[in-house]
This record gives C-alpha cells, structure tokens and sequence, in this order.
C-alpha cells in the first residue's frame, strides 16, 4: 500500500524507509535506519524529484504512482546519480516510457555506467543557473559538485522557495512518520547522526560545501528537502549553522575527547586518570570512547565536534595499534583540522606509539600537536602521575 506524506499544495514525499539496513555503503552501522527522500511536484508537468534505493523500491513506486493520482510522470530530475537515490531510475523508465530524465553533463554518463536502457530523446541537459517552468513553478538549478559526487547538482523551485538540495543537510536515521525538523527534537534526538553522516559522507569535501552554501545565501530559501532525513521547514539557520561550522573545521564544542586503545586495561587506566584530573581541574565537557568498542565512525563525528582530543594507544607491532591507525587514517582522509591534540603511548619493552601517533598527526594540515605528552611503560607509575597532572592543566587552560 502507498505510503506518501504531503509537503506542500502541489509536492509530496514519496520516499521510503529503510530499517533493515545494517550498514550504509555497507561501511557504516545504522542502529536506527536511513530514509531515501524522493519529493513528486505536481505540477501542469509532474516531476519527480530523485528517486531511491532498490532496498525501498517496491515502496517509492506504489507512492509515485498513487500519488500521480492516475497522472503520467512528465520528468525525473536526478540530482544525485548514487545509486542510494537513482537505483529506480530504470524501473521509472519501465513504467513511464515518456517521462524526460533532467540531469547535467555529468549525470548522463553515469546514467549510461549504471544502466543499460537507451537514452536518446529522454535528456534534458541543465547547466548552472538553468530555468525550467513546470506551469506554475519555475525550477531553477544549482550545480553543487562533490557534495558529495562530482555530478551533484540542487534544484531551487523559485515558486515556493524551496530547495532540492541532494545529500546536503541530510541526516541518517528512518523518518518516524514525522518528515518535518518541527515535528521532531532534532536536537535532542538526530543531531549526533546528522555529524555522523555528514563528517563521514561528505566531511572530506569541506571547501564545496563552502561555495554551495555561498551560492545558498543568494537564495531566499523557506524550505530544505534532503535526500536523507527530515524537511527543514522553520529554524533553517540551526542546520545551516552546523554545516558552515562542520565544512569550516571548526569545533562545534570546546570540550576534550578521550579516545583509547587497550589491550590489558593499562593504557585505559592512564586515559582514566587523565579524565578524572581535567574533571579537577573544571573540565566538564569530557567524552571518552574505548576505540575497540566504538565504530570509527563516531569517533570521526565526535573529534569534529570537540576541539581536544587526546588519544592513547598502546605500541603493536613496533606500530601504532591498528584501530587507533584505522581511525588516524580516517581523520587524515576526512581532512580534520583545527584541532589541539594530546598523545599518551604505552609500550611494554620499545615504546613507540606515543612517537608514531604524533607523527601521524604532524603530517595533517592546521592540526596543533600539544608538545606535552606521556608514555608509560606498561603501567601508570607515580613518576607519570605528575606529566599526567601538568597535561591535565595545560588542556584546561586552553578549553575553559
Ligand atoms: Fe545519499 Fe551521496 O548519496
């Protein structure tokens, strides 16, 4: 049975939920799901906006055609060719022979890569700053490269201001029904998976994210539709906000991430005590996370969101531990900056970590390597206890 929600007069959601799905690009774990948004305008020409996943297929084709209301469908607008939006571009194709496919130069040839169906006479090719009218709407759109693939474009309906803005502001997490930001906590409950997903999906790509949104501030835009998560329909500042911040590198919270390694609890317990000093010393904004136990991905969105994080692993292989490399190559490829990090290393006959962590870190842009650090050899002994108390300071002073 359809299942579609109203978004304005003349534009329906006629996306689906994924609940299943264990892992997104089969990388990252999704406790709560995912939605794939696909938005119908109901025009004098009718035009779907994106499509979605194959995982959701049977859904967003029973909605479209429902929705449609016995209707054709004139046009598809694919602003994003990742096959978690136009993975049913063939099966439109399928049951609407007619319909006209609204891409730009870079989303044919990937339409062609993807699928086999023939193309002549159904491409309409945009540029930047194309208009189309649909009747009453005038359709305008926005070439938004590399956020998050180079085809990537937006589509801005001049009519009632909204604007298409493909993976931009999206957010994992199903939709609860509820498909508005004002029909949700979103801070109290989507924030930290909108950091997740953004960081990890599109955090690479801070600097396009920044010329997408300078073109944005040209628009006057009343209505976000993602193509993950809620519609933003009031408070648009809030989510612009955190992208601006997010895409700049900087710190949504001056606060301290403890990140560890530990294989015998060692290294733990001089991440311990550590936290326990900053918490004497004031710090009350301190989050830890046991690395073997948290995906990398959280760890990713939370060293954007804090401006310390010290990171303590013990010495394998004469190498840095794995997962604590795992993460550090991570944070390289996402190209994390403007941070201040704190390195404590432990080894039991050659400590090295402490040394090859910092390297790591050295080698990353704008990153601020604090020149104090501690390693141990297997165990906390007194004789650290004062390096520990002389870091714990010097990272209070900086965050309070
Ligand atoms: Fe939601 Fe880049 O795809």
């Amino acid at each position: 049975m359809h299942c579609f929600r109203k978004v304005t007069d003349d534009l329906y959601w006629v996306g689906g939920n994924d609940r299943r799905i264990e892992l997104f690009e089969n990388i990252f774990p999704l406790s709560d799901g995912v939605s794939y948004n696909s938005y119908l305008l109901l025009d004098e020409k009718t035009v779907l906006i994106d499509s979605a996943d194959y995982a959701v297929g049977r859904q967003f084709l029973e909605n479209v055609k429902a929705a449609l209301d016995g209707r054709s469908l004139d046009y598809l607008i694919v602003n994003h060719m990742e096959p978690d939006h136009c993975a049913m571009i063939d099966e439109l194709v399928l049951r609407y022979p007619d319909m006209q496919i609204i891409g730009n130069a870079k989303t044919f040839p990937m339409i062609s890569q993807f699928f086999d169906f023939d193309l002549e006479g159904k491409k309409v090719i945009v540029k930047e700053g194309d208009t189309f009218s649909t009747g009453k709407h005038t359709l305008h759109f926005v070439m938004a490269p590399m956020v998050h693939w180079p085809e990537v474009m937006m589509t801005y309906d001049e009519t009632d201001k909204i604007l298409f803005c493909a993976d931009a502001f999206g957010t994992f997490k199903a939709l609860n029904g509820n498909i508005f930001n004002d029909e949700v906590d979103f801070d109290r409950d989507w924030l930290d998976e909108a950091r997740r997903y953004y960081t990890n999906i599109v955090g690479k790509y801070g600097m396009q994210v920044q010329s997408v949104l300078k073109k944005a501030a040209g628009l006057d835009i009343q209505m976000l539709c993602p193509l993950h998560g809620p519609i933003w329909r009031t408070d648009l500042d809030y989510i612009i906000g955190k992208y601006d911040k997010w895409s700049r590198y900087e710190p949504e919270e001056k606060g301290v991430m403890i990140a560890y390694a530990s294989m015998y609890g060692n290294t733990e317990n001089m991440a311990e005590i550590l936290a326990n000093l900053l918490a004497e010393e004031g710090v009350k904004n301190i989050c830890m996370h046991n690395i073997s136990k948290t995906h990398v991905s959280e760890l990713i969105a939370d060293s954007f969101k804090y401006s310390h994080i010290v990171l303590a692993a013990p010495t394998y292989n004469n190498g840095i531990y794995p997962l604590m490399d795992n993460y550090l190559e991570d944070m390289k490829a996402l190209a994390l900056k403007n941070r201040t990090i704190a390195v404590l290393g432990n080894g039991s006959w050659a400590p090295q970590s402490t040394k090859l962590i910092s390297t790591k870190i050295s080698e990353m842009k704008d990153m601020s390597l604090m020149v104090a650090n501690v390693t141990i050899k297997s165990s906390v002994k007194d004789e650290q206890m004062e390096e520990l108390k002389s870091l714990a300071r010097q990272i209070a002073e900086e965050v309070l």
